[in-house]
């Protein structure tokens, strides 16, 4: 008999998922082993965003950087812009601190256990576990959200999250093996990716069908339970998209702490609950749009209304004139390209209108 294990690494080297950072076992198999660099940032940038999303930020990443000791030495700036769009700021901002800390005091090599991992920045348990399997096969729990369902599945755990955590840590550290550890942490992320989904589980093509005790009980589709969410709140706020008489745009670098900390960004009142009631950052001719933006972050909703400025009498009280020519819409976050998007919408027949990029 065979254990759990073995048949889903037998599935795994059938149906492995190509990706840019995975070297497949095929390939493994003829000595190829997985670049820790190229671990370690997929890894950061999987964290809370889907393999779909993170495919073509990585290849950009690796092609502008395509060492530690590149990132290391790159422009912050550069890197935020390269990083606009993917969501989560603060991972770009640690994953900066992170390149510079290997570079500086480990030679430019990732350490290899998690606890050495998890005193960098920006890698805690989940990462440091996915870095010491896959990169350094060591035989690391890794535990997402994929894992998670899974192994709750599999053994039938019907306590709610975040309450069962724990259970299923342990219920996946209990099936981790000693051999090929990193291809059946990927393995397992795979099967909960495209077999194990949320809705409608494939459960007829599953090499766990016959042990996975969800299934039994016909309820591996209701698995994992989840405690009900509080409702998120809904912010306020309104975003300021200026024309200089000479079409230049105002544009600022929000702070390095908090939301989009260190991202290119419009000026913006402050978000609150109530109503927003900072001053415009120039004087200018104001027009407030029709529309609004909506964005959802993590913990609350946002709703931004949008005004356009023209006829800019005196200096800015913060950000900074920015060319038109030398403006990259792709260097905003999403919910700034949300504004500029609809700024350009904007009918205005003083000439000043907001041209589309
Ligand atoms: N999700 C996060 N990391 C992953 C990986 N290495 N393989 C598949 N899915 C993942």
């Amino acid at each position: 008999m065979t254990n759990l294990s073995d048949e889903i690494l037998h599935w795994y080297d059938l149906n492995a998922r190509v990706m840019p950072w995975r070297v497949s076992p095929e390939s493994k198999k003829q000595g190829h082993r997985p670049d820790p660099y190229h671990v370690w940032l997929s890894e950061v940038m999987l964290q809370q965003t889907t393999v779909a999303a993170v495919a073509s930020y990585f290849i950009k990443f690796i092609k502008t950087w395509p060492t530690i000791f590149d990132l290391a030495n790159a422009r912050d700036d550069d890197v935020m812009a390269a990083w606009a769009g993917l969501g989560y700021y603060a991972r770009a901002r640690n994953l900066l601190k992170c390149a510079r800390m290997v570079v500086s005091s480990h030679d430019g090599v990732f350490p290899s256990t998690q606890e050495a991992l998890q005193k960098l920045p920006g890698i805690g348990p989940y990462t440091s576990a996915a870095i010491a399997s896959i990169a350094f096969d060591q035989a690391a729990t890794v535990v997402d959200g994929n894992v998670e369902r899974v192994m709750s599945r599999l053994n039938l755990v019907t306590t709610p999250l975040p309450t069962a955590k724990p259970q299923l840590v342990e219920a996946a550290s209990k099936l981790t093996p000693k051999l090929r550890p990193g291809d059946y942490a990927q393995a397992v992320m795979d099967l909960g990716a495209t077999i194990c989904t949320p809705k409608k589980p494939a459960c007829g093509i599953c090499p766990w069908r016959t042990p996975c005790k969800g299934r039994k009980e016909g309820i591996a589709e209701k698995l994992p339970m989840k405690l009900p969410k509080a409702p998120k709140p809904i912010r306020h706020g309104a975003a300021y998209v200026a024309y200089s008489s000479a079409g230049q745009l105002l544009l600022e670098t929000r702070p390095n702490k908090g939301l989009l900390g260190g991202m290119l960004a419009w000026p913006t009142t402050e978000w609150v609950e109530g109503n927003p009631s900072d001053a415009p950052p120039v004087l200018a001719n104001w027009v407030l749009l029709d529309e609004q933006v909506r964005h959802t972050f993590t913990h609350f909703h946002l709703i931004l209304s949008v005004l356009v400025g023209t006829d800019v009498t005196n200096q800015p009280t913060r950000g900074q004139f920015v060319s038109i020519s030398d403006f990259e819409p792709n260097d905003l976050p999403t919910v700034m390209r949300k504004v500029w998007k609809l700024a350009q919408t904007r009918d205005d027949s003083s000439g000043l209108a907001p041209t589309k990029i």
